[in-house]
């Protein structure tokens, strides 16, 4: 059986996918690189904002022909849009064979096996080599397979327990939950020892993290603190964390940990305080830019990037050039931006969408200009520094920073190496190798 994961939405979705996919991986199935080399294919959906769920809808239709070619072949469709329009994937869209919900995915693993049961059988009446061949694949093959990866994630909580005023995501991903410690550590030991460079820690608020240890309560700090240990792990990152719970302790913790990379995302959102408000984030500008502050004095080579969202119901001119000026001050090294989308069940839908899509694509224009400035003021100050870069191709990788890098003399994929940032071209930092 050949797999073929199709993410779309954040890293949760694709650490979801992939998580998905383990199971069939276990009994020997292998992956696809493309749709049409594949027998199965799970698609994990995002819910988001209304385009996300727009582009899930029409790929399921995209996949019609594909599972028409084949009826043996099996579509599942997964995530946050399988979990709230479940049913209606299933109406509209009979050739899809499974809706797992991101609620379900937990329960994915057994029926998976029963899956696969009814699959194999299926296999061998029609093609009995093939069949043996498929799922004839040994444990040591698998794990040399996954070890070509250099990075991966390891999903330490799920769910988030904020009522963000914009956000599907709690109603669709429900409350918090929190992996143990131990499990955690595990994972990294096993996915390091197996290959693996540089880990992502995984959550919807990721360093909301909490759970017991041999009779103690463990916060996020102290699991940076405890995976950090792991000896064969070399780049530790982390996603999402929510600037409520940047903690002095967490900032410490990242300082002191050798293999926290010298990154952190941290979503804004708006650098308005009266729309912070609005959008019920439990901070203002002062209290986010101070926490920056703290972290840049602490790890002075730290990157931060952000995510805006424009034309929230009641956004002023003036409350926009407010998140201009926010940028400005924060000079992030990139931002991902979003046109406010209303979501249904979401305490804003109950507020008018009243900025014109005219004026939220005027803004997110606006928006993306100054970005593009600051970005590449930012990645500039790195021109003659050193960097660390993690090899994704023989010529292009990731700098701790996040930078994308790229070089002129091949390396061998997967490698770290010691580099000095020659140049910048568009938003890739151009490096050449030194004597590590
Ligand atoms: N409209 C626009 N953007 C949104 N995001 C979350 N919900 C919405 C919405 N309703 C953005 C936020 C979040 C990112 C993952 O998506 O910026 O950080
Ligand atoms: Fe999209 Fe949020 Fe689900 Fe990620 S958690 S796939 S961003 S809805």
């Amino acid at each position: 059986m050949k797999i073929h994961t199709i993410a779309l939405g954040c890293q949760m979705s694709v650490a979801d996918g992939l998580e998905m996919s383990r199971p069939f991986i276990e009994r020997g199935a292998e992956r696809a690189s493309a749709i049409d080399e594949a027998d199965c294919v799970i698609l994990t959906t995002c819910t988001v904002r209304d385009h996300a769920e727009h582009r899930a809808i029409s790929l399921i239709g995209r996949l019609r022909a594909w599972k028409e070619e084949d009826p043996r072949r099996l579509l599942v469709v997964a995530g946050c849009a399988a979990e709230r329009m479940g049913k209606e994937v299933r109406r509209r869209f009979p050739h899809v064979d499974l809706v797992v919900g991101a609620k379900s995915l937990p329960r994915f693993p057994a029926l998976a096996a029963e899956i696969l049961e009814g699959r194999s059988r299926l296999l061998e009446s029609s093609e009995s080599s093939q069949a043996r061949t498929v799922w004839g694949l040994s444990e040591t093959e698998l794990e040399s397979r996954d070890a070509r990866l250099a990075h991966g994630f390891v999903t330490v909580m799920r769910g988030c327990n904020y009522s963000c005023s914009y956000c599907i995501v709690p109603s669709v991903r429900g409350r918090e939950i929190y992996r143990d410690a131990d499990e955690i550590l595990a994972e990294v030991r096993a996915k390091t020892a197996a290959g693996l460079k540089e880990v992502t820690l995984l959550g919807q608020t990721v360093n909301s993290y909490r759970s017991q240890r041999e009779g103690r309560e463990i916060r996020f700090p102290e699991l940076l603190r405890l995976v950090d240990a792991v000896p064969s792990l070399e780049r530790l990152r982390f996603m999402s964390p929510h600037p409520h719970f940047v903690t002095a302790e967490m900032i410490r913790a990242m300082a002191e940990c050798r293999s926290v990379c010298e990154h952190l995302h941290l979503p804004v959102q708006s650098g308005s305080d009266r729309i912070l408000k609005l959008m019920r984030r439990n901070y203002t500008r002062a209290s986010y830019l101070e926490k920056v502050g703290t972290l840049r004095r602490l790890i002075p080579e730290i990157e931060i990037t952000t995510d805006i969202i424009v034309g929230f119901p009641s956004e002023t001119d003036e409350d926009f050039e407010e998140t201009l000026r926010l940028i400005a001050a924060l000079e992030p090294s990139s931002v991902y931006t979003f046109k406010y989308s209303a979501r249904p069940g979401t305490l804003s839908a109950a507020m008018e969408d009243d900025v014109p899509t005219a004026v939220k694509e005027d803004r997110l224009a606006r928006l993306n200009e100054l970005v593009a400035q600051t970005a590449s003021r930012r990645l500039s100050r790195w021109i003659g520094k050193p960097l660390q870069i993690l090899a994704d191709t023989a010529t292009t990788g990731r700098s701790r920073q996040g930078f994308k890098t790229r070089w002129e003399r091949p390396v061998e994929s997967q490698v770290l190496f010691s580099a000095r940032a020659a140049s910048v071209e568009r938003q890739t930092l151009i490096a050449e190798r030194i004597a590590n």
